[in-house]
């Protein structure tokens, strides 16, 4: 089982990242998770400027860059807010981010959502009633800035992330390059089956994210942990390995790639060992049915009176509200 994902760019993207979206409260705990991590094996970390702790991993990053691993041995992703959609904003997100994490380059930078937001008032700039101040950018246009950030030399590779088919069609028919990776939910109750054909045809690398359901999430609908479902349970105890592992290399060995966080050192380890196992065909076929299409990473806001709403529910760009057929949605050259 190859532990690493031939990009279209050329690149080698390892398969099993570490996720860095922490809700806990201690500071620095991520950052020192992540290097735990990596002088346990890791490569591929996923980091955000919306997870509010770029600067605590650019400390990290610099503390250990050069001394204790060099550069080109990580493959680190960040992805561009949804503040800094309009094309001249393009190249200021991706520097604050670069400055923030203490890092020349990114080797893959992603559009974190399809839907933009108004510059200037914070991360989540707001209306009266409390809704989300969006503005109209088509993300055709800030795909067009984003290659720009690639010809010069602050990004090896450009994806999208919660984009569907219809939105990468729109990028594949009008932009120069296609996107390198598309990053969606996806576990076993969010498998996304259609989005990982429509990549697998396209060349297009697919990253599944909350592989475990996203448990510790602290808004949204609470939905029964994955990781004790009968199906799993059952599965682990015939591999005698845990459910989480189970998960992660169904996953795998369904050309998904993974990144779980955890701030957990035997957490940490236990998700290493997803390549000393194998899942036979029942096993995959098996966690097949536990497909239910139920999304986890739906973001809310809290209206002024009280409300709680999807973020993005009435901007056009909004990825999630889009349904397709199979067929439909493989209907592309
Ligand atoms: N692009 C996007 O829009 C987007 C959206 C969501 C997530 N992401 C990325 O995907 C990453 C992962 O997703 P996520 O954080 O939502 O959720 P997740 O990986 O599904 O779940 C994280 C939770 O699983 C626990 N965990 C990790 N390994 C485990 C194991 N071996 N056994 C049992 N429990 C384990 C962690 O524990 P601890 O309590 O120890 O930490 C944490 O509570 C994020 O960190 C972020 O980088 C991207």
């Amino acid at each position: 089982m190859s532990r690493v994902m031939k990009l279209n760019t050329g690149q080698e993207m390892p398969i099993l990242g570490l996720g860095t979206w922490h809700h806990g409260k201690e500071k620095g705990e991520m950052a020192k998770a992540m290097s735990f991590a990596i002088k346990n094996g890791y490569r591929h970390i996923d980091c955000a400027h919306i997870y509010l702790n770029e600067t605590e991993l650019g400390e990290e990053f610099d503390r250990i860059i050069g001394k204790d691993i060099q550069r080109e041995e990580l493959f680190i992703a960040g992805k561009l807010w949804s503040t800094h959609h309009e094309p001249e904003r393009v190249e200021e997100g991706c520097r604050n981010s670069l400055k923030a994490l203490n890092l020349d380059y990114f080797d893959l930078y992603y559009i974190h959502w399809p839907a933009a937001f108004e510059y200037g008032d914070g991360n989540l700039p707001k209306d009266e009633n409390g809704r989300i101040r969006h503005i109209d950018v088509n993300p055709v246009d800030t795909w067009k800035a984003m290659e720009d950030l690639v010809k010069k030399g602050l990004v090896k590779a450009i994806g999208v992330c919660n984009f569907n088919t219809k939105q990468m069609k729109d990028i594949m028919a009008n932009a120069e390059t296609k996107p390198a990776v598309l990053q969606v939910e996806s576990n076993p109750r969010m498998q996304n089956e259609i989005l990982r054909k429509f990549c697998q045809k396209h060349d297009i690398a697919m990253i599944g994210f909350s592989s475990f359901g996203s448990p510790d999430l602290p808004w949204g609908e609470k939905l029964p942990h994955i990781l004790i479902d009968p199906i799993l349970t059952t599965i682990a105890e015939k591999h005698k390995r845990s459910t989480a592992l189970c998960v992660l290399r169904w996953q795998i060995q369904r050309g998904v790639g993974v990144i779980p966080k955890s701030v957990l050192e035997t957490e940490l380890l236990e998700n290493l060992k997803v390549f000393d196992m194998e899942l036979d065909d029942d096993d995959m076929r098996q966690i097949e049915t536990m497909d239910k299409n139920i999304r986890k990473i739906v973001p809310i806001v809290t209206l002024k009176d009280g409300t709680v709403e999807l973020r993005d529910l009435h901007n056009k760009n909004n990825g999630f509200t889009f349904e397709e057929t199979e067929a439909d949605a493989l209907n592309c050259a």
